[in-house]
């Protein structure tokens, strides 16, 4: 039996891989702020599936939070075969539209937890010779769009240096990059969809299989969805400039007023 922490487990896409680790059988650690929704969600998970369901809350914009995770994840006692950074939200505005308060919370929760979370799990999974980490971060990572498409870039490129300082020590790290997911994202964000054309949207528990399964090839990187790795790949081929222009404009048509 292996076992899988997941930060924000509790809606959209970390609730999705949990489902999906717990089908498979892994013991789940359930990380977000939300204590009630926590517990039950891991409730349903150990009926369901039997596994063990463990669950921490913790608010990942904090230090104290980010430090309890990094304890639990430092535990020998109890190892964390697979870590699933997942945990995340936008904002609404764009730049100097926002507050320098919740930009900064931003870059705790996308940058500093991820980046303190995957040393914690990644250095007793180095002594154990076995690992992975997943690392969420966003198609928004690849176009000039705002703190949270900076923010993603940032993990991208964490995690794919990472990957390689570690390649050859049996743990595997990966960037997921998935384009608009149905969740409770946009909601909490106070962002209108309406301008998203439907054939946009993925489904959560579809691009957690796609991840699972790069993650399984080696992957470093995952862009899951055939429409969306044709997308990035024009978009590789287009002057930043002219990126830039486009991605502002889709952002006054899709984002907050
Ligand atoms: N949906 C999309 O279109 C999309 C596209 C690309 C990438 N992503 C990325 O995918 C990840 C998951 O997003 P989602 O769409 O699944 O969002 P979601 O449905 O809003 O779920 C967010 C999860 O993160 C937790 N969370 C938020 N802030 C937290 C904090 N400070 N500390 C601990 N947990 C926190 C929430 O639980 P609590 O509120 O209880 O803490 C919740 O479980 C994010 O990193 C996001 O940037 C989303």
């Amino acid at each position: 039996m292996t076992s899988a922490l997941i930060t924000g487990a509790t809606a959209g896409i970390g609730a999705a891989f949990a489902r999906r680790l717990a089908a498979d059988g892994h013991d789940v650690v359930l990380v977000a702020r939300d204590a009630e929704r926590l517990r039950e969600q891991a409730t349903e998970l150990h009926d369901r599936h039997g596994v063990e369901a463990e669950v921490l809350s913790a608010d990942l914009a904090e230090d104290a939070g980010i430090a309890a995770v990094e304890a639990r994840l430092a535990d020998p006692k109890r190892p964390v075969d697979l870590l699933v950074n997942n945990a995340g939200f936008g904002n609404k505005g764009r730049f100097l539209e926002v507050g320098m308060a919740d930009e900064l919370r931003m870059m705790k929760v996308h940058c500093e937890a991820v980046l303190r979370l995957t040393a914690a799990a990644t250095a007793s999974m180095r002594e154990r010779r076995r690992g992975g980490v997943v690392n969420v971060a966003s198609v928004a990572a690849f176009v000039p769009r705002g703190t949270y498409g900076a923010s993603k870039a940032w993990v991208v490129q964490f995690t794919q240096g990472a990957a390689r300082d570690l390649a050859g020590s049996g743990v595997r790290l990966m960037a997921l990059c998935p384009g608009f997911v149905r969740t409770e994202f946009h909601q909490r964000a106070g962002m209108g969809t309406d301008g998203i054309p439907g054939w946009m949207w993925l489904d959560a528990d579809k691009v957690v299989s796609d991840a699972l399964a790069d993650l399984a090839r080696g992957r470093t990187l995952s862009v899951p969805d055939p429409r969306y790795k044709a997308l990035m790949g024009v978009v590789k081929l287009t002057p930043r400039g002219l990126l830039g222009g486009i991605s502002s404009r889709a952002g006054r048509k899709y984002g907050p007023r």
